[in-house]
This record gives structure tokens, C-alpha cells and sequence, in this order.
């Protein structure tokens, strides 16, 4: 059971300035977490180095000065130079997690606290993995420190400091190990589905995506579901020409609207991965919609999208971060059709999160908070009378 929090829908979203890059404070900001998240990883590496090193103050003020970092990213989300509001629901996520490890080292509650940094970094990796753009190392320094972390680990590091093409290769040489499927099934999903996320929405490449294909689909020892999953996967990028990205709001939705629907078509339940292809690409041009038309007329269309696309593509994501774009579609699109449909999404998510073996328990205080955002999503009689979607 996750909780949901559900008290970010009134805050407001800044009208951020159309500068492609960061300015000086964001890269300072990131510079300062790079090094951070390099101390905290190389203590990592195994349990008891880890509860070793929670003994040390240094340690723990290394672990503060992380969350301290985190918390001023979530202030100056303003000077990132991109205007697509994931930004601030990342770094609102982010900063409450990195309490969250400073709070359990602090209870010296090792594993709890080493899982945490461990997972830290998906953050940084849903941020910088949205889409194209943005500046890229070819290496840095410090690599050395990470390297008794596992693959993914390592990987989800070096995206996390923008090293993309050492993360794919990393990423590859882990998945050209034809065992893995029957070693860790997990392994062997989590890494794919960051590898086409990085050479799909960063490297927008398309070659670089059919070479990666090529090398999963031959893997002899690929459970036969796979297999199948792979071949949807190179369909899925039949008509994908990388430079041929729209320019306009309503070009870049309909495109990912087109997408969205190939998607559902190819998904035989829920949150089947064979879609994942088509909810990568259209993921990708959705937050490209949102850093360019941050308050387009077609705002709350693609949060709703976001949110579904982020259903399936959890793992490149965050767990929580689907439920933030229905949120936020209801507030940027009350009381209309869309504003609906993502009270309903975001609804079900709390209905499936609150019920375990024991039946279902949705918390008072969040059963009033569906309450308001109901009211808030219904369209009124003033706005027209619109068909619920
Ligand atoms: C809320 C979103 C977000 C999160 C979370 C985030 N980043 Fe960033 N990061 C960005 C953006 C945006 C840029 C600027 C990319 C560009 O346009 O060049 C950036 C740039 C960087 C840079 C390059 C800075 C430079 O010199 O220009 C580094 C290094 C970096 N991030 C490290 C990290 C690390 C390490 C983490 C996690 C501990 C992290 N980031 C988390 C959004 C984020």
C-alpha cells in the first residue's frame, strides 16, 4: 500500500522563462548533488560499509547536506530553463524523499537508509530522461567510486549525471549476458526499459534504437513472452523518423495522442510492456508539448496522458508520479471533460493503493480530499453542458 499525497494540486505552477539551459544557480544546485550522491553511493556498495560509515558524523552531514540540496532545488525549479511542470512535481517528490533518508540515518536505521540512497537516483533519472536536449557528459570524474555498485546501479549513476552514452553501454553489456533473462527477470526488464528510454527520448536515435532490438531479440534463451514483447517493440518504431519532430502544440499532441492509441492497441492487459515503445515516444514529445506550451489550451489534455503513459512506464518514472499529473490536470482544466477523466484515473489509484488482504480502507482525511476534487473536476452548468469522457 502507497499513500498518496494529494496536497500539491493548489500550489501554483510558475510561468518559467524560455531559456533552453539551466542558469548558473540550477547547475551549481546539480553540481553540488552530483557530489553528494557520489559520496553517498560509494559508501553503499554492500550493508556493512554502509552501517559503518552511518557511525561517522562526516557521513551524516553529507546525507543533511544532501537533503538540504534537494530541498533548494524544489526552490529554484524557476531556473532550470525548462518550463515543463514535471519539474516542480519531481523536485517536490525529490526533496520529500531526501528527508525521508535523512530522517532514517539519523534512527540509524540502516537498510531502510541504504535502500533509500540506492533509489535516489531515480530521481535524478526521471528528471533528465524526459526528453532530447540538454547538456551530456562523454565522462567524469569520480566514475571509479561507483564501481561496486551492481549494473543498474551504475547505470541509473551515470544517467543521473548525464553521462548517456556510458549508461547505454553500460546498460548493453549488462543485457548481451543471454543468461539474465532466466538469472533476474527484473534485471533483465528494469535495464531494457532504461535503455529505450535513453536511446528513444534522450538520444532520440533511431538506429541506435533497432541496434538494441536486434541484440535483445537475439537472445536465444528469451522466455517466448519476450520475444513476443520484443517484436512489438520493433514494429513500434516502423514510422519513427527522429527528425521529424513537431513544432506546435496541436501537432505535438495529436502526435502523441496518435501514439497513445497505437499503444492501447497493442496491450493485451493493464499495463502490459509490449506499449512501451509507444508510451516512451509519446512521453517524449508530451513533455516536449509542456516545456514549450506550458499553459497551452492543450495543457491539461497532456498531463492526462502523462499520467496514463507513466501507468505503464512506472519504472522509468516515479511510483507516485502518475497520480501528480492527474492532480495537476484538475487544476489546470477544472470543471471540464478532461479534469473528469483524470479524477477518475487518479480515483482509481486510490481505490487499488488502499486495498490490501483486509479489504479497503481509504483514509478519512483523503476520502473528503476526493470529495473536493470531484467538485473541483465536475463541470459546472456556466462551463456548458460537455460529455463526460
Ligand atoms: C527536478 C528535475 C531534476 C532532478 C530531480 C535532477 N536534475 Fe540534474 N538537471 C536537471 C535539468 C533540467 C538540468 C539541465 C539540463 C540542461 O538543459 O542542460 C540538469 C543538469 C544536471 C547536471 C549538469 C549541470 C551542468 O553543469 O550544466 C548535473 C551534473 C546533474 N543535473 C546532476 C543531477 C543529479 C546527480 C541528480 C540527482 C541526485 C539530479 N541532477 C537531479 C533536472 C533535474
Amino acid at each position: 500500500m502507497k499513500p498518496l499525497i494529494a496536497c500539491l494540486v493548489f500550489t501554483s505552477l510558475l510561468a518559467l522563462p524560455r531559456t533552453s539551459h539551466g542558469d548558473e544557480r540550477w547547475k551549481i544546485t546539480m553540481r553540488t548533488l552530483e557530489n553528494s550522491l557520489q559520496a553517498l553511493l560509494y559508501e553503499s556498495s554492500s550493508s556493512p560499509r554502509f552501517a559503518e560509515a552511518l557511525k561517522k558524523e562526516s557521513f551524516q552531514k553529507e546525507i543533511a547536506r544532501f537533503s538540504s540540496t534537494a530541498s533548494e532545488l524544489s526552490e529554484r525549479k524557476g531556473t532550470s530553463g525548462d518550463a515543463d511542470p514535471s519539474i516542480e512535481l519531481i523536485s517536490s517528490l525529490f526533496k520529500q524523499e531526501a528527508q525521508h533518508l535523512q530522517w532514517a540515518a539519523k534512527n540509524k536505521n540502516t537498510e531502510y537508509a541504504r535502500h533509500l540512497v540506492l533509489s535516489m537516483t531515480q530521481y535524478c533519472v526521471a528528471c533528465h530522461t524526459r526528453t532530447s536536449g540538454g547538456i551530456e557528459f562523454s565522462s567524469r570524474s569520480g566514475n571509479e567510486k561507483i564501481e561496486a555498485l551492481d549494473a543498474a546501479e551504475r547505470a541509473s549513476y551515470l544517467i543521473s549525471t548525464r553521462q548517456f552514452d556510458l549508461a547505454l553501454a553500460e546498460l548493453q553489456k549488462q543485457l548481451s549476458n543471454q543468461k539474465l533473462p532466466e538469472e533476474n527477470i527484473r534485471d533483465w526488464e528494469r535495464s531494457t526499459r532504461m535503455a529505450l528510454s535513453l536511446s528513444i527520448r534522450v538520444k532520440n536515435d533511431l538506429s541506435a534504437t533497432q541496434a538494441l532490438l536486434t541484440q535483445l531479440d537475439a537472445n536465444p534463451r528469451l522466455p517466448e513472452y519476450l520475444k513476443a514483447q520484443v517484436s512489438v517493440w520493433k514494429k513500434s518504431i516502423q514510422d519513427w523518423d527522429p527528425k521529424s519532430l513537431p513544432k506546435t502544440e496541436k501537432a505535438l499532441n495529436a502526435e502523441a495522442k496518435k501514439l497513445i492509441a497505437s499503444a492501447k492497441k497493442t496491450q493485451e492487459y493493464g499495463m502490459d510492456p509490449s506499449a512501451q515503445v509507444y508510451l516512451l515516444r509519446a512521453s517524449a514529445l508530451l513533455h516536449e508539448q509542456l516545456r514549450l506550451f506550458p499553459r497551452g489550451k492543450l495543457t491539461g489534455p497532456a498531463l492526462h496522458d502523462l499520467g496514463l503513459a507513466y501507468e505503464t512506464l512506472e519504472s522509468v518514472g516515479i511510483f507516485e508520479l502518475k497520480d501528480y499529473y492527474y492532480l495537476l490536470c484538475m487544476k489546470e482544466s477544472p470543471h471540464s471533460a478532461i479534469a473528469q477523466s483524470c479524477y477518475r484515473q487518479y480515483e482509481r489509484g486510490v481505490y487499488d493503493g488502499y486495498t490490501g488482504s483486509g479489504g479497503t480502507h481509504v483514509p478519512e482525511e483523503l476520502q473528503a480530499r476526493l470529495k473536493e476534487l470531484k467538485t473541483l473536476s465536475t463541470p459546472t452548468q456556466k462551463s456548458g453542458a460537455k460529455k463526460p469522457l
